[in-house]
């Protein structure tokens, strides 16, 4: 298996979502090399059972060690939740999520100590963002909201969007006022109670970053894991002497389990600001046990 240098760096989500922390990644390592899944096929993850979740991160995990991965980022939330500490214990590689970074991200933002969350059904229901906040501060309250219509929003906003004009800031994706009443809606429980700090603790959630922000009010400081994560990504690599040279030129591959190859290129391009090139389908069997 290699590890050096030049080794690609793995990166998936369940979607679209994951790009929003590939972009962190290349704007942080640009001269990385990386394969990027979107599990498509199989999105949403969050309404599913965590343990089905856990099946689906091991599968591609073990994949991307077999493609000689130096270091895996689970770029989703629900799979993090559902499947990081199986995938560090059954594989060799440095694995890291997002959700211990997202909530660092929140517990070094925070002045009130009262933290809202909002994630995916099954996020919510593992508890991890409570656990991972308190297990840096004990005394930040902490209120969760499932919000499951943003994810549909996000995929579905990004294939009525008309144009393939990149954008600069992936917010502008995602431009419909029109949404801003549902996303208002969903937020109703939270806009109630004195937080001063929100967690998008899903990675499609900073597409819509303005629309919730809006929502919120200016009062209420918005963190995602993007940054953090990747800021891990850099200082593991960094300690094994495992970063590439970033004045090389990196490979990056795309994969999709989805039949949407030319779609996947084009959002993947809009999101990422860059043409992604081909977008490769990726078959995985259908999940067992014993993989
Ligand atoms: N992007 C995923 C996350 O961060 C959620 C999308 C899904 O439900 O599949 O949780």
């Amino acid at each position: 298996m290699a590890q050096s240098e030049r080794a690609p760096i793995g990166v998936f989500d369940s979607g679209f979502g994951g790009l929003t922390v590939l972009a962190e990644l290349i704007g942080q390592m640009p001269g990385e090399d990386i394969i990027f899944v979107g599990d498509s096929a199989r999105c949403p993850y969050g309404p599913r059972q965590l343990d089905e979740v856990r099946g689906f991160v091991l599968q591609i995990c073990s994949w991307l060690v077999e493609r000689g991965c130096k270091l895996i980022i689970i770029a989703c939330n629900t799979a993090t939740a559902a499947g990081l500490q199986a995938a560090q214990r059954a594989f060799p590689v440095p694995i890291i999520g997002v959700v211990e970074p997202g909530a660092r991200a929140a517990v070094h933002a925070t002045h009130s100590r009262a933290v809202g969350v909002i994630a995916t059904r099954g996020t919510v229901a593992s508890g991890a963002y409570e656990r991972a906040i308190h297990h840096l501060d004990a005394g930040i309250e902490v209120v969760s909201l499932a919000t499951p219509p943003f994810v549909e929003l996000v995929e579905q906003g990004l294939q009525h969007r008309s144009g393939v004009e990149p954008a600069a800031d992936v917010a502008e994706l995602f431009p419909y006022a029109a949404y801003g009443s549902l996303v208002r809606e969903t937020l109703a429980p939270l806009r109630k109670l004195p937080l001063d700090t929100l967690v998008l603790g899903c990675t499609h959630y900073p597409v819509i970053r303005h629309l919730i922000g809006e929502a919120m009010g200016p009062g209420v400081t918005l963190v995602s894991s993007a940054e953090e994560a990747a800021r891990d990504a850099h200082q593991i690599l960094h300690r094994r002497e495992a970063l590439a040279d970033d004045a090389q030129v990196a490979v990056r591959s795309f994969f999709t389990t989805g039949g949407d190859v030319a779609d996947f290129e084009r959002f993947g391009s809009l999101v990422l600001g860059f043409p992604i090139g081909e977008v490769h389908h990726l078959d995985l069997p259908a999940y067992r046990e014993d993989v």
